[in-house]
């Protein structure tokens, strides 16, 4: 069955959501050979937004790289040749490819779904180095009317070799003047950092576009309308309102609820907050075992603070006395040991001066607990 909704994937076209000025700025960004980079909470449309861009300008393509769980020069060096690989799709140029890191074994197979081509490498061949990345990144050049997407960019920075890596590419990337470059990553502060921080490779190498929820009253038009048009379900404004709020305006986790929402109702019905709630709670049962695998993990101070920010106003808060005294956590600085932890586990994330779960459902599900 197909649904109305999208989630766990980039949106583009039809699909795809406002950010009309977004949409604008980036394309200036890329025409004029820029170096961009992206920040915005996961979830919030930073790919999405990075597609459609790219999509929209006809005479460009995506060379799109996914640093992801990238653990080290050698996966930073694969994930970059599969790039180029899924980007350059000649036979002349994979010849090419085969010939010039033959040390490596690879083989090509062809995925008819995504109708991308995958390289491989057995595991007995050798590690890619800071000379293979220097190479890679001369290939990136090479090529024409692409856009360089760097994604999960942040991944670079935990690698054992982050500096290395880092400058290699800094000093490559800054010659190829005729090459838009775009990063983006899903961790504010890492991504920050690699950009501000005057002892990192990147300082202020790139123009930095923070990505907001989309425009709200856009965005629930255009929800409001994928409940009526597709299925003539009737949804009022104070529903709707309702799962933004409880999504933090996070368009994908208010795209995932719609889902939900929408199996949970019927053509024609009337979508009320309990279909909603009633939603929310088969969708927590079925993340019930990977959140319970989170929450295992915790130390006790820490699942104390997430307990109490749970049940804060809008599951928002700073550490103040009646913060403390809900969370029966003794001392401010232990509070902040167990928030940092958490931070860094992306479990949740701080907002000027406040806490707040990275996943509003996580949220819901420590809150059931109580
Ligand atoms: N412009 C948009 N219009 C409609 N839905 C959107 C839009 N942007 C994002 N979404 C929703 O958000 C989901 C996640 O989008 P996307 O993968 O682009 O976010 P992201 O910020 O890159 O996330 P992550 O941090 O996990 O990489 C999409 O599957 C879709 O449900
Ligand atoms: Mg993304």
């Amino acid at each position: 069955m197909n649904y109305p909704f999208i989630s766990g994937k980039f949106v583009t076209g039809k699909d795809f959501c406002g950010r009309e000025e977004e949409l604008n700025i980036l394309k200036t960004h890329i025409n004029s050979n820029s170096r961009v980079y992206l920040i915005g909470e996961r979830r919030v449309g930073k790919s999405s937004l990075i597609h459609e861009c790219v999509r929209q300008i006809s005479e460009k393509k995506i060379l799109y790289i996914d640093f992801w769980t990238a653990r080290n020069i050698d996966d930073v060096c694969k994930k970059i040749l599969q790039g180029i690989i899924s980007y350059e799709k000649k036979q002349s140029f994979l010849i090419k490819i085969i010939k010039q890191f033959s040390y490596l074994r690879p083989t090509f197979s062809f995925d008819q779904n995504t109708g991308q081509t995958n390289i491989g490498f057995s595991s007995d061949t050798p590690k890619m180095t800071v000379g293979s990345l220097e190479e890679l990144l001369d290939l990136i050049e090479s090529l024409k009317k692409h856009v360089v997407v760097f994604d999960e960019f942040q991944d670079v920075a935990h690698i054992p070799e982050t500096e290395k890596v880092l400058a290699t590419m800094r000093s490559k990337i800054q010659s190829h003047t005729k090459v838009p470059y775009i990063f983006a990553g899903s961790i504010r502060n890492k991504m920050i950092d690699i950009f501000t921080d005057y002892k990192s490779p990147f300082y202020k190498t790139a123009i930095c576009m923070d990505i907001l929820p989309i425009k709200r009253g856009l965005f629930e038009e255009f929800i409001l309308k994928r409940f009526s048009k597709n299925g003539k379900r009737k949804v009022s404004r104070e529903v709707i309102n309702y799962i933004f709020d409880l999504c933090y305006e996070i368009p994908g986790d208010i795209q995932q609820l719609c889902i939900y929402t929408w199996i949970e109702s019927e053509d024609t019905s009337e979508i009320s907050e309990d279909t909603v709630k009633r939603a929310l709670r088969n969708m927590l049962s079925m993340l019930k075992n990977s959140y319970e695998k989170i929450y295992d993990s915790l130390s006790s101070q820490q699942i104390l603070f997430i307990k109490a920010l749970s049940l804060s106003k809008n599951g928002n808060s700073n550490i103040s006395k009646e913060f403390l005294k809900l969370s029966q956590i003794d001392l401010t600085q232990s509070a902040k040991k167990a928030a940092n932890r958490l931070i860094d586990r992306k479990i949740i994330l701080k907002k000027s001066k406040n806490y707040q779960f990275s996943d509003p459902f996580f949220r819901e599900w420590v809150k059931s607990l109580n």
